[in-house]
């Protein structure tokens, strides 16, 4: 059982990468955690390449959170920038876990969040595809 931040951990929440916003973001997910009261929004931008895949082209985090809530953000920034949407979707609080070399068990639940709104993003982008494809019928 893991019952401090490790090194890795440390170096991501202090040096954290891809926060802040996205201006253009075509999906946006906020999830709150409602024991802790920590708050994440992720802001993913994602563009079809020349074959037509859909491409996580730019992903940005913001938190009232934790120190692993910012390292966790950080790190599924890292996992999913420039991947197929197919393979992000993929992504989930394990991986984060594992890329950090593990995380104390009561701050699993921040990993949860990151990947939590990771997902909501996927399902704003995806939703406003459907709206997009209605209105455009
Ligand atoms: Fe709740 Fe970290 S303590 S997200």
């Amino acid at each position: 059982m893991v019952s401090k931040y490790n090194k890795k951990v440390l170096k991501e929440f202090t040096n954290p990468k891809n926060m802040g916003e996205i201006k253009n973001a075509n999906g946006i997910g906020k999830i709150g955690n409602p024991t802790c009261g920590d708050i994440l929004w992720v802001y993913i931008k994602v563009e079809k390449d020349k074959k037509g895949e859909e491409i996580l082209t730019d992903i940005k985090f913001k938190t009232f959170g934790c120190a692993a809530a910012i390292a966790t953000s950080s790190m599924i920034t890292k996992l999913a920038k420039g991947k197929k949407l197919s393979e992000v979707e993929k992504i989930n609080y394990k991986d984060i876990v594992d890329a950090l070399g593990g995380l104390p068990n009561i701050k699993i639940h921040c990993s949860a969040m990151a990947s939590q709104a990771l997902k909501k993003a996927i399902e704003d982008y995806k939703n406003k595809i459907q709206i997009k494809k209605r209105v455009n019928y």
